[in-house]
């Protein structure tokens, strides 16, 4: 996710600016760029690439001012380029923005009808112009930015400063964060408070639907509508580290507990969930085209390759088309056959796993109309695809991959409403449901993530076990396959991840006291089914862990450990039922003591064969 950071006092901010921005690279970005008002005017130093190209740019053309914003991105709309940099300055106003406008296409139409033209392909840019236009027919920009936020729909936390105004300073929030640091004549307002932790520790968090006005006389919170908002500053007493990661212990911790968010943001501007319709303008492939499709090939590694697992359930049972899902590795050499009417998706967090990449390749160079499901903008993957889908998960940096996983689901089951609405397969009526189905997921995942203790407690009593075996069935399968190398990759512990009905084939022969079994079995299509394989590890001395359905009383009665979800529908379900099992393997970790972030051997993307 971009950060943002802006500064009004006395003193010169370019550097306080620019040592901010530093200190929000963890959040990982492809461009950066200051505003910064000097001499009634503002100045601009942007530029895509690394903090060091910009600062190079500021030691070419030096600017100096005492208020200021400063931004890094993390590209959304629009690819990494020095136009998409932020700040987007247009007429009188800069502004610098983290989030996602939905509604920007309606409003930029409504611009260029104006007679307004746009130098960028972001969303951002609409901000400013709606800024403008209020500020240059005389409006305070507090007025504008309050007329601004009426229009706009998304998710925000954006900064701006007009050349009218100097040393004022005006802050938004809506479901981004938005952090203001309290200084002796100083403020600062940021994304994340790692932007200002060495200047002051006397922090105010904003609220959704809170404003800050700030210059060096004081910092004013009111709510959308003007209403003066009044509560204490807190202190913070986090090191630089715990700030950087939000708090959290591990940023693989704090990016389990982004899921709600991330999810939300994937959803955005996709889906009506009222008339059941989803939308993706960038599907290279027309709604007949879609019509006629044969085959989806789905390509992937590791846990994207889970993914595309599930999402062969998901394609094949919603829109009724044949899905093949392969590993990049072994599609790119087995001289696949590609026939006429064949969609390959490529599935990568980061868009750079060579396997995946040359799998693509493989499927173009046979004729295929490829397709991405990628969260890094512009990456080689989503670049040389004929169409892409961006996860809105925002940067992930622990190695082990979790929000990218539960964002791909959610694209995943976005695309095959979208063919089954192509396709006339399901009934808008139908579609609805689906789309209430998964805009509930955030909630109730964000519900269960309060119940983190009780997985914890779970971890504490096998941590000293070597071996787990993980079963699923159906759609579940491929979870169990997910919780298994989620495991394996953080704690170093062994782990299989099993079809359910297989057990019986083979690895019952491992199973007793010392190989705990952990077992999917939320209440479904397969319960019954599932709950039998259950009863034959049990039988065998298998201790038990089991993720089922609240209230499931006999679940509990027959398991040693029980952890339950609420009820959803069958394509959501394994979204939701990760969750757990992404915190058992951080908490079996932490209590192995092995490095979570960084395991050993691995790396985040995976660039070599
Ligand atoms: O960036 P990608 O999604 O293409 O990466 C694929 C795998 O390397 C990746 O999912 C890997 O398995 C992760 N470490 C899983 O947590």
């Amino acid at each position: 996710m971009c950060g943002i950071v802006g500064y009004t006092g006395p003193r010169s901010c370019v550097e306080i600016l620019v040592d901010g921005l530093r200190r929000l690279e963890y959040r990982g970005y492809d461009s950066a760029g200051v505003a910064i008002q000097a001499g009634g005017d503002i100045a601009i130093r942007k530029s895509q690439g690394k903090i060091a190209r910009l600062t190079d740019l500021i030691a070419r053309k030096p600017v100096a001012g005492t208020c200021g914003i400063g931004h890094t991105r993390w590209a959304t709309h629009g690819r990494p380029s020095d136009e998409n940099a932020h700040p987007h300055r247009v007429g009188r106003v800069a502004v610098i923005h983290n989030g996602i406008v939905e509604n920007h296409r309606t409003i930029k139409e409504r611009m260029i009808a104006k007679g307004r033209t746009f130098c960028s392909e972001t969303d951002t840019e609409v901000i400013s112009h709606l800024l403008d236009e209020y500020v240059s027919a005389g409006l305070p920009l507090e007025e504008a930015v309050r007329k601004a936020v009426a229009e706009l729909r998304g998710s925000y936390a954006f900064l701006a400063v007009t050349d009218r105004e100097p040393g004022t300073l005006v802050g938004v929030r809506l479901n981004c964060p938005m952090v203001v640091g309290m200084g002796e004549g100083e403020f600062f307002l940021a994304s994340d408070l790692t932007a200002f932790l060495s200047h002051t520790r006397d922090v105010l968090f904003l609220e959704d639907g809170e404003m800050a006005i700030a210059t060096p006389a004081g910092v004013r919170i009111t709510d959308f509508s003007g209403k003066r908002r009044e509560r204490p500053n807190q202190r913070i007493d986090w090191s630089p580290a715990m700030a950087e990661k939000g708090g959290y212990r591990h940023f693989m911790l704090k990016e389990i507990h982004e899921q709600p968010r991330a999810i939300l943001d994937t959803l955005a501007g996709r889906m009506l969930p009222e008339s059941g319709e989803v939308f993706f303008e960038t599907l290279p492939l027309t709604g007949e085209q879609l019509s006629r499709l044969k085959k989806v090939t789905l390509v992937a590694c590791g846990t994207s390759w889970h993914a595309a697992i599930v999402g062969k359930f998901m394609i094949e049972g919603m829109a009724r088309i044949p899905v093949e899902v392969d590993l990049g590795s072994e599609y790119r050499y087995r001289d696949p056959v590609v026939e006429e009417g064949t969609l390959c998706v490529a599935i990568s967090q980061s868009g750079e796993t060579a396997d995946t990449l040359a799998g693509m390749r493989e499927a173009k160079g046979k004729g295929a109309t490829t397709v991405s499901i990628c969260n890094v903008v512009a990456s080689t993957i989503a670049r040389e695809s004929d169409g892409v889908i961006y996860t809105h998960a925002g940067p992930e940096i622990g190695v082990a991959s979790t929000k990218a996983f539960t964002t791909q689901l959610v694209a995943l089951y976005l695309m095959a409403l979208h063919l089954a609405q192509a396709r006339k397969v399901l009934t808008s009526g139908e579609i609805s449901l689906h789309l209430i189905d998964l805009a509930e997921l955030p909630r109730k995942i964000e519900e269960f993530l309060k119940r983190e203790p009780e997985i914890a407690a779970v971890a504490r009593k096998y941590k000293d076990a070597r071996d787990f075996l993980y079963l699923g069935r159906g759609i579940s399968y491929p979870i169990a396959l997910e919780g298994a190398l989620k495991l394996k990759e953080i704690s170093y512990i062994h782990a299989e991840g099993y079809p359910a009905g297989e057990m019986k084939h083979g690895p019952i022969a491992l199973i007793d006291e010392r190989m705990p079994v952990l077992v999917l079995c939320a209440k479904g299509e397969s319960y019954e089914k599932t709950f039998s394989n259950l009863e034959e590890a049990r039988s065998r001395g298998g201790r038990l862990i089991a993720v089922g359905t609240e209230g499931d009383d006999l679940l509990r009665e027959k398991s040693e450990d029980a952890i339950f979800l609420p009820p959803c529908g069958r394509y959501a379900r394994p979204i939701l039922e990760v969750v757990p099992l992404q915190l058992f393997a951080y908490h079996m970790a932490v209590l192995n003591g092995t490095d979570v972030d960084q395991p050993r051997n691995l790396a985040k993307s995976v660039t070599v064969e």
